[in-house]
């Protein structure tokens, strides 16, 4: 087994792994993972995707790769066939994962290294993290079954009011987001979170591109102040299947939390979701923010799998 640099290989080369993985994403997590797949090969065949590919007999049987954002490395995926089944399948993930650390930390400017790992249960790949002194999160990837259950009633608020989503929510849904993780937990595992910048571009990342499923503005809402008239929470939900929405972001700005607006905003998308023939909505959340988990446990969601975010600041 070799491991090389996938700018060596074209799409044809990747083609049939990350079809395994698309049947793997489909299995485990309910998620079409074409869109993702057709990026990734696009990459690849332009040369632009830097990771590592490990080799045997000729064909690609894993893969991980990185993207560079600033001074920031994020580890994009990491995938061997077959996962379990082949007997030296962990070995080879974790030599690719070394490799991509190992290039990251050398990378000169690179200050930050983040990676989440939906794929992979918690604790199976942590070893080449901790070994590099990175802080460990456990994440859980939680769903709600939309099939049979009885539509939420509307609910409502007499101070708040629940809209749809529009594209002038941009800018105010930044400074929610920003306001929102100040302090936070996740603002440790995604340091987008730290600014109005990084606030909207991460606002960008899941509005504008494919990567975390295709944005559904539909079944994305606002929470309004109707006396104010400001935003001051949201829910952005995106497609990662046919029928299967996927919560890319929730909060409520911290003093108009405990109301209720967290529950309604996702009633409005759950009710958005079932109306239009929905089966399942998922979404993650970390393990420590236990508020949120109970939230979600009572509103339905089961807990279908624990999986890491790492990260490492140098
Ligand atoms: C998670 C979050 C969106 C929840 O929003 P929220 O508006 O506080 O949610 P709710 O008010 O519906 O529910 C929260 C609590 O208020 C209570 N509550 C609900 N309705 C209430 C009402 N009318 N009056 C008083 N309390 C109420 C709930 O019982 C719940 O109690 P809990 O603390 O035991 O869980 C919010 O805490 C937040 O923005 N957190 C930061 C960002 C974040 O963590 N997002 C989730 C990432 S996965």
């Amino acid at each position: 087994m070799e491991i090389l640099d996938l700018r060596h290989f074209s799409s044809v080369d990747l083609r049939p792994l990350l079809e395994d993985e698309t049947r793997a994403w489909s299995a485990m997590l309910s998620w079409d993972y074409n869109g993702s797949a057709e990026m990734i090969l696009r990459y690849v065949d332009a040369k632009i995707l830097p990771g590592y590919a490990a080799i045997e007999r000729g064909r690609i049987f894993g893969y991980s790769f990185f993207v560079y954002e600033g001074s920031k490395g994020v580890v994009g995926d990491l995938f061997v066939a077959n996962g379990g089944r082949l007997p030296n399948a962990r070995e080879v993930e974790v030599k690719l994962l070394t490799h991509v650390i190992e290039t990251l930390q050398q990378s000169p400017g690179i200050h930050r290294i983040e990676a989440q790992l939906l794929a992979h249960e918690a604790g199976s790949v942590a070893r080449p993290f901790l070994d590099q002194g990175f802080q460990r999160h456990p994440r859980l990837f939680m769903v709600l079954n939309l099939r049979g259950g009885s539509s939420p009633k509307q609910l409502t608020h007499p101070d708040i009011e629940i809209r749809h989503w529009t594209e002038v929510d941009y800018q105010p849904a930044a400074a929610i987001i920003t306001a929102a993780y100040r302090g936070h937990v996740d603002a440790q595992i995604n340091d987008q979170y730290h600014t109005l910048a990084g606030s909207l571009r991460f606002l960008n990342n899941i509005v504008r591109f494919p990567g975390c499923g295709v944005f559904d503005a539909e079944s994305s809402f606002a929470a309004m102040d109707r006396k104010a008239k400001n935003l001051i929470g949201l829910i952005l939900c995106s497609r990662v299947r046919g029928d299967v929405g996927h919560v890319t972001q929730i909060c409520v700005l911290p003093e108009f939390r405990g109301r209720g607006i967290g529950q309604l905003l996702m009633a409005a998308t759950t009710q958005n979701l079932i109306k239009r023939g929905f089966t399942m909505l998922s979404l993650t959340v970390t393990e420590a923010n236990s508020g949120a988990v109970a939230l979600y446990h009572r509103l339905g969601f089961e807990s279908k799998r624990i999986f890491d975010a790492f990260v490492w600041e140098g």
